[in-house]
């Protein structure tokens, strides 16, 4: 069997395959441990424990009963219709919020959505403004794009809005447009951070004013255990600006590969033509539609519980070690993710090197960074591992950090 090709292939690649080209198989950029991970803190994996196999395994029987061979054939090239309405009824449930089974395309889980949004708009050399640090895969998926991209940094209130509004005016003076301003409003990953209100305001006004686009990249927002959640930007918008992503990855499991595009309906056919067709995962979207629709309230209250246990185990282990020291550790109000700024003096090769013998996955700062920084920074995530493992294994990072320290 050929493994390597014989062909220097290297020369005939495309534009955009030879930027930003990832490592094979990275998730998250994940710290190696020595061993097999004992504590898995790297990827933003969901909590296996709650995964509601049985309800599922019904779903699976009821579909296959109602629906028969016509769940195995292609799908609509938009998505399987009522899966499209499943969202459309959620957005109501959990928001308030009205939009349109036209407004909605399905995608092979938000990675690939919000891949979608870049394709469309995003050309090599076009100017972008990302949060600052914003989330690695998408990273990923913006550089094969070959953007420009232009820095926000996020504090206590999100993304820096100041910083968005120079570089707009600063692109509007060079004659210079930005195509579009990547944001997570909810939990960023990996900061933690919710957008106030204010900023959510601003940012709209932004991009109304300077002529650009919003990708809202909301992965976690049902999945608020404290806190007030706050309109979506697409929800203050009334000038088609925005296109927002969401994912049952979080809610279901990641393995559905589901996500999905909201977007003014006269930009879904653009996002169309970059999906091959058939329809994406239409016998899994049946069994999804089949599960959530009796269930999505009940299984999403479930899962709040069951990650702010985790979260608060976590920062119990966290903060019994590193307390005294001038740490920073996030308390996000939701979602995955702690963000930890570490110790005056943490020698950085030496801490990884020490959670690697302690068989803890961790995820360095850099990788979240568009243009470089975050070597002070960590990231675990607390939602794969059980309360138990969440708190020893906080402990032992506690610990690696406390022995790196000079
Ligand atoms: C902020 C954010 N956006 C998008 C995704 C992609 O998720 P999926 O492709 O599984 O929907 C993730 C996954 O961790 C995420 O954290």
């Amino acid at each position: 069997m050929t493994t390597t090709t014989k062909t220097d292939f290297n020369d005939l690649l495309s534009t955009r395959a030879k930027i930003g080209r990832q490592p094979v198989g990275t998730i998250a950029n994940s710290t190696p441990t020595a061993q097999p991970p004992l504590y898995a803190f790297g990827g933003g994996n969901p909590d296996p424990a709650s995964f509601p196999l049985k309800g599922l395994a019904e779903a699976t029987n009821q579909m296959l009963e109602k629906e028969g061979a016509a769940s195995l054939l292609y799908g609509d090239p938009l998505g399987y219709s009522a899966l499209r309405d499943l969202i459309v009824h959620k957005y109501e449930l959990f928001e308030g919020l009205k939009v349109d089974r036209d407004n909605i395309i399905i995608a092979n889980g938000s990675g690939a959505a919000l891949g979608l949004a870049f394709s469309a708009f995003v050309d090599v050399g076009d100017y972008i403004i990302s949060e600052s640090p914003t989330f690695s895969g998408t990273l990923g998926a913006i550089r094969r794009h070959g953007p420009i991209v232009l820095d926000a940094p996020v504090d206590q209130e999100g993304i820096d809005t100041d910083v968005v509004r120079q570089h707009l005016e600063d692109l509007r003076r060079q004659g210079k447009k930005c195509k579009l301003i990547y944001t997570i409003v909810n939990f960023q990953n990996p900061s933690g951070p919710t957008q106030s209100l204010r900023r959510r305001k601003e940012l709209v006004k932004l991009a109304q004013d300077y002529d650009t686009l919003i990708l809202e990249d909301d992965a976690y927002g049902e999945l608020r255990f404290d806190g007030e959640q706050h309109p979506s930007l697409y929800a203050l918008d009334d000038s088609g600006s925005v296109i927002r992503a969401g994912t049952l990855s979080k809610i279901l499991g990641a393995g559905v590969r589901l996500g999905w595009l909201c977007a003014p309906k006269d930009m879904i056919p653009v996002f169309q033509s970059f999906n091959f067709g058939g329809g994406v995962n239409p016998f899994m979207s049946r069994i999804a539609v089949y599960f959530m629709r009796d269930n999505l309230k009940s299984h999403v209250e479930l899962l709040i519980n069951v990650y702010r246990e985790k979260r608060d185990a976590m920062l119990k282990g966290l903060w019994e070690v590193l307390e005294g020291t001038d740490v920073e550790i996030s308390k996000p109000e939701g979602g995955f993710f702690i963000w930890i700024k570490l110790p005056t003096g943490t020698d950085t090769k030496k801490l990884f090197q020490l959670t690697s013998e302690a068989r803890v996955q961790i995820v360095p700062g850099s990788s979240f960074y568009p243009n470089g920084g975050g070597e002070r920074h960590i990231r675990l995530a607390y939602s794969y591992e059980s309360p138990e493992k969440c708190y020893e294994g906080a402990k032992l990072v506690g610990q690696a950090i406390r022995g790196a320290m000079s």
